[in-house]
């Protein structure tokens, strides 16, 4: 049986320094969050016989992560994943001239400021209350509520649950209804710190395929259900992160006709839903179609700095998610619930802010491509957060760590699969100044041809990092 650390070595391949190549990738699994601390490694031995390698090789790899401090072997207990936790540098976009592209997000809205000042006057009307709102402040879930009336899903305040961003309502929703040991179909790629949330309490990831231009395999998805009966389905259905796709009407209707069948509940994240550049068509939310809980952001479209999110679900759900919420936390800021029900006020120049944005962030990616990783091709991106770019084959880790020894960081295209394939792709937030994103696509262009040039990169400095 193929071990996980195999599994998550997915398509690496190597011809020469192959020791040093392996401790580099498996280095790279460690700090990049696939292969945990602690967790056991297979033995030299069964290391070898699965990746076809000599023993002494996988000896030699071992010895050059124990010497970094990024494995433990004790007699008896075998070799385990370790972190060296004061050894590790890491590079943030603080430290010197630094670019961190495992970011996706545009900065604040420049209507912020105002907006904060206008909610303290709405705040000041809240400070003789205790202040504990489970459910959230009633003037932001009319306006949450509004707007998926607005985009053609009736839906009443007291359908919306307010949380602290779009991931604390993905813990809200595990909470209430995950099912330890049961799966949970996923997309490949999806959004890394969801699978991981979903790993962790329990779920057996199974992966569907997303790609850019064709979006999903219905097929695959409606037998994927059929064969598994997950007890869950997590999907992004519009501009799907990382792919930029969008689900069509008729799919999402005969999705949620057969995940009512196999007793599915699809939790669908809308943080992406309202980052539209030039789509030319909106979708109904996905509940509009048939049972589905949806979770939303300010994130995107505001400040993820804000920390704002909510949860829509059926009259049915609220008691199951109201009841798993105060072991969690007693509710969302007031402050921030106040900012953005200002902003929400005006939502239609929130977004044509943000699309704007967008739209020069993609041309820049586009121009960046063109100019210095030319035969990479820039895939359809109508909105957003990021450009899923196929780099032609399985060079996407080497690729991020070169990029890393010019001062870019850059998840590397795994981190958003469950299983540690996806090599061959790497995400381009479409997000930052354009500045900044031609300054990113130099360096990596720079990191893409050293390592066509066969230049090894230089692991030592790698770090742990947060992909949002
Ligand atoms: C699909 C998706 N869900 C959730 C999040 C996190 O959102 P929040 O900042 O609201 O927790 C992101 C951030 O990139 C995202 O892309």
């Amino acid at each position: 049986m193929a071990s996980r650390l195999g599994t998550q070595l997915g398509e690496w391949r190597a011809t020469t320094a192959v020791a040093q190549s392996l401790a580099d990738r498996i280095r790279m699994l460690l700090l990049d969050g696939r292969i945990t601390a602690g967790e056991r490694l297979p033995s030299e031995r069964a290391l070898a016989a699965e990746l076809g390698r000599s023993r002494a090789t996988i000896a030699r790899a071992y010895e050059l992560l124990e010497a970094g401090g990024y494995v433990q072997r004790t007699h008896g207990s075998g070799t385990r994943a370790a972190l060296p936790a004061q050894r590790i540098h890491r590079p943030e976009a603080a430290d010197e001239g630094v670019i961190d592209l495992t970011i996706a997000s545009v900065g604040s809205t420049p209507g912020l400021h105002a907006a904060t000042v206008r909610a303290l006057d709405r705040l000041a009307g809240l400070l003789g209350t205790p202040g504990y709102s489970l459910d959230g402040l009633l003037p932001l879930r009319e306006r949450i509520a509004a707007r998926y009336a607005e985009r053609g899903l009736p839906t009443d305040p007291g359908q919306i649950v307010v949380t602290s961003g779009a991931m604390h309502a993905m813990t809200v929703v595990l909470a209430a209804f995950g099912e330890r040991g049961r799966a949970a179909v996923v997309e490949q790629p999806s959004f890394p710190h969801a699978l991981d949330a979903l790993r962790r309490t329990g779920h057996r990831l199974v992966p569907t395929p997303v790609s850019p231009g064709e979006g999903w395999d219905a097929s695959h998805l409606v037998d994927t259900l059929r064969a598994q009966r997950p007890a869950l389905a997590y999907l992004i259905a519009d501009f799907h992160n990382p792919t930029g796709a969008t689900m069509p009407e008729l799919a999402r209707a005969r999705l949620a006709a057969v995940a009512r069948t196999t007793g599915t509940l699809l939790v669908v994240d809308e943080t992406c839903a309202e980052l539209d550049i030039d789509r030319g068509w909106t979708p109904k939310p996905f509940a509009a179609h048939g049972p589905a809980l949806l979770i939303g952001s300010m994130s995107k479209i505001a400040w993820g700095g804000m920390r704002i999110g909510w949860i829509r679900a059926s009259r049915e759900q609220l008691p199951q998610l109201l009841a798993a919420r105060p072991s969690i936390d007693l509710g969302s800021p007031l402050l921030e619930q106040c900012i953005a029900v200002e902003l929400l006020d005006d939502l239609d120049a929130l977004l044509a802010r943000a699309s704007a944005r967008l739209r020069a962030g993609r041309q820049a990616v586009a121009d960046g491509l063109a100019a210095h990783l030319p035969g990479v091709p820039m895939p359809e991106v109508p909105g957003g957060l990021a450009a899923w770019i196929d780099l032609g084959g399985p060079w996407s880790t080497s690729l991020s760590l070169a990029a890393r020894d010019r001062g870019l960081l850059l998840p590397p295209g795994p981190r958003f699969s469950s299983s540690g394939v996806l090599d061959r792709f790497a995400r381009i937030p479409i997000t930052w100044e354009p500045e900044v994103t031609a300054e990113a696509m130099r360096r990596l262009g720079d990191a893409w041809r050293a390592l066509h040039a066969g230049e090894l990169p230089d692991s030592t400095r790698l770090a742990a990092s947060a992909v949002v």
